[in-house]
């Protein structure tokens, strides 16, 4: 393995890893024989309507979630054949389509599992330790949304927002992560939204404040508070 590709992917290995080790009922990124594959969704595609329309959901996973595991898939078989004749510039050249796909696979795995429908789990507040967390790190759960949505129409381009947790402290925080770029080292990803156009265009345009806003609907706190807990 060359040093260029270390140097460029250890956050994801990581999390790659911690995904592949994941115990059963928490697993959510599949791995078939070493291959990625696309998890299935634990509702309907229209289940998060008005929210999020139908259209939207089932071209944003069957579509692009589909285009990241292919993509990851590609890059590990052309690392692995890179490695196996070491040939580690090719190798190298490859580790950033390793970081974007693959980050899009980890991180579209755990947003839809952060949704579920508002007739169900989706929406609501967090509760207990989960809550008292959140009033504690950012002094109430409506100013926890406030910085979210804020942090969210800050984003230029393409990224995401995650409520995260400190692996050693403890501490709850928002981050945000430009293009795929994955939640790793220290820090657990509990909560995290897809601020991407494709998340939200084919239904709210240019109007993606609507789109944040709509989203705390369908967010299910049960999920954030397993991750949490784990
Ligand atoms: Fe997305």
């Amino acid at each position: 393995m060359s040093s260029t590709l270390m140097r460029t992917t250890p956050a994801l290995r990581g999390a790659l890893r911690s995904a592949a080790a994941r115990p059963a009922t928490m697993a959510s990124t599949q791995f078939v024989r070493g291959k990625a594959t696309l998890p299935d969704l634990s509702y309907d595609y229209g289940a998060l309507e008005p929210h999020i329309s139908g259209q939207i959901m089932e071209l944003h996973h069957s579509k692009h979630h589909q285009t990241y595991v292919n993509g990851l898939n590609s890059a590990l078989e052309t690392i692995g054949d890179a490695e196996a004749k070491g040939d580690f510039t090719k190798a190298a050249t490859v580790a950033p389509l390793l970081n974007f796909h693959g980050g899009g696979h980890l991180n579209h795995t755990l947003f839809w599992e952060n949704l579920a429908p508002a007739n169900k789990d989706g929406g609501g507040e967090p509760e207990g330790e989960l809550k008292k967390s959140i009033d504690r790190d950012f002094g109430s759960f409506s100013t926890f949304q406030k910085q979210t949505n804020a942090a969210l129409a800050g984003i230029q381009g393409s990224g995401w927002a995650w409520l995260a947790k400190d692996k050693d402290s403890g501490a709850l925080s928002l981050v945000t992560r430009a293009n795929q770029d994955p939640v790793a080292g220290n820090l657990i990803p509990l909560l995290g939204i897809d601020a991407w156009e494709h998340a939200y265009y084919l239904q709210y345009q240019n109007r993606k404040a609507e789109y944040f806003s709509a989203i705390w609907n369908v967010i299910n706190w049960k999920t954030v508070a397993k991750r949490f807990q784990a």
